[in-house]
C-alpha cells in the first residue's frame, strides 16, 4: 500500500473579482513509504500548492488524496488537525519559527499543541535537537542563530512528533551550498528509518540526492526521473 496516493488533484484559487488561478490541473501520484522525492519546476508552477495539500495545510478543490490508504477529508477540521499533528512534519519556507522564543520552545511547540506535558515535551524536544546536531543551541533564542542553524531547528520541530511523512519547502533556499547539502543529507537520511521525505527545491544538486524527481509544469507533473 502506498503512503500517498493522489487521484486527479485539482487546486483552483478563487480570489474575489480576479480570474481564478488554476494552480494544480490534475495531479496523479503514488509514493511508497521510505521514498525521498524532489519536486521541481519554475516559480509559480504549483510546487508549494502541491506540498501544502500533501501537508493538509490547504484543501484541494477536486480529486482525492489518500494518506496511508485513508481518504483525507478536508472539510473535517478535527480529522485534518489530527493528521497534521500525528502523521506530518512540515519544514516551512523561511522556517516559520518564533524568533523571540528559545530553540527549546520552538521544537517543543507541536507537542505542547498536542497537549503533552511540559516535561515529556522537553525530553522529546532535546532528542530531536540531538538528532539534528543542535543540542548546543537548545537554550538560545532563534533571533541569535544563523540561517543554517535556524533551518536545523525547523527540521527538529518537524520531526519531534516522529511523523511518517516529512515535507520541506525549499529547505536549502537561504543556505550556502555546504550547509544546504548537510541539511538535505539529514532529511534524506530519515528515509532509512522508513520515513517518507518530500522536498520542494529549485536546486538540481539537492534533487539529485533524492530517490525520485518530479517536474511540475503549469500545475501538471511533466516528468518523473
Ligand atoms: N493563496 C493563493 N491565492 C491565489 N493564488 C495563489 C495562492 N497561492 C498560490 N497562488 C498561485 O498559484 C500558482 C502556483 O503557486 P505556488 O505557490 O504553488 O508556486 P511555486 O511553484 O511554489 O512557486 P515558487 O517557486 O515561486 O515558490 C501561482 O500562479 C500563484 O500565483
Ligand atoms: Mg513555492
Amino acid at each position: 500500500m502506498s503512503i500517498i496516493e493522489l487521484k486527479n488533484v485539482i487546486k483552483t484559487y478563487y480570489t474575489g473579482s480576479e480570474k481564478p488561478v488554476h494552480a494544480l490541473r490534475g495531479i496523479n501520484l503514488k509514493v511508497e513509504a521510505g521514498e525521498s522525492i524532489a519536486i521541481q519546476g519554475v516559480s509559480g508552477s504549483g510546487k508549494s500548492t502541491l506540498l501544502n495539500i500533501l501537508g493538509c495545510l490547504d484543501a484541494l478543490t477536486e480529486g482525492e488524496y489518500y494518506l496511508d490508504g485513508e481518504k483525507v477529508q478536508f472539510s473535517n477540521n478535527r480529522h485534518i488537525a489530527d493528521i497534521r499533528n500525528k502523521k506530518i512534519g512540515f519544514v516551512l519556507q523561511n522556517f516559520g519559527l518564533l524568533n523571540d522564543r528559545y530553540v527549546s520552545d520552538n521544537i517543543a511547540l507541536p507537542l505542547l499543541l498536542g497537549n503533552m506535558s511540559k516535561s515529556k515535551a522537553d525530553k522529546l524536544a532535546m532528542e530531536a535537537a540531538k538528532s539534528t546536531g543542535i543540542e548546543k543551541l537548545y537554550g538560545k533564542k532563534i533571533k541569535k542563530l544563523s540561517g543554517g542553524e535556524r533551518q536545523r531547528v525547523a527540521i527538529a520541530r518537524a520531526i519531534v512528533t516522529d511523523p511518517e511523512l516529512i515535507l520541506a519547502d525549499e529547505p536549502t533556499g537561504s543556505l550556502d551550498k555546504a550547509t544546504g547539502e548537510q541539511v538535505v543529507e539529514m532529511l534524506v537520511k530519515m528515509t532509512q528509518s522508513g520515513k517518507t521525505v518530500i522536498i520542494v527545491t529549485h536546486d538540481d544538486s539537492v534533487a539529485e540526492r533524492c530517490g525520485r524527481r518530479l517536474y511540475i509544469e503549469d500545475g501538471l507533473i511533466r516528468e518523473v526521473i
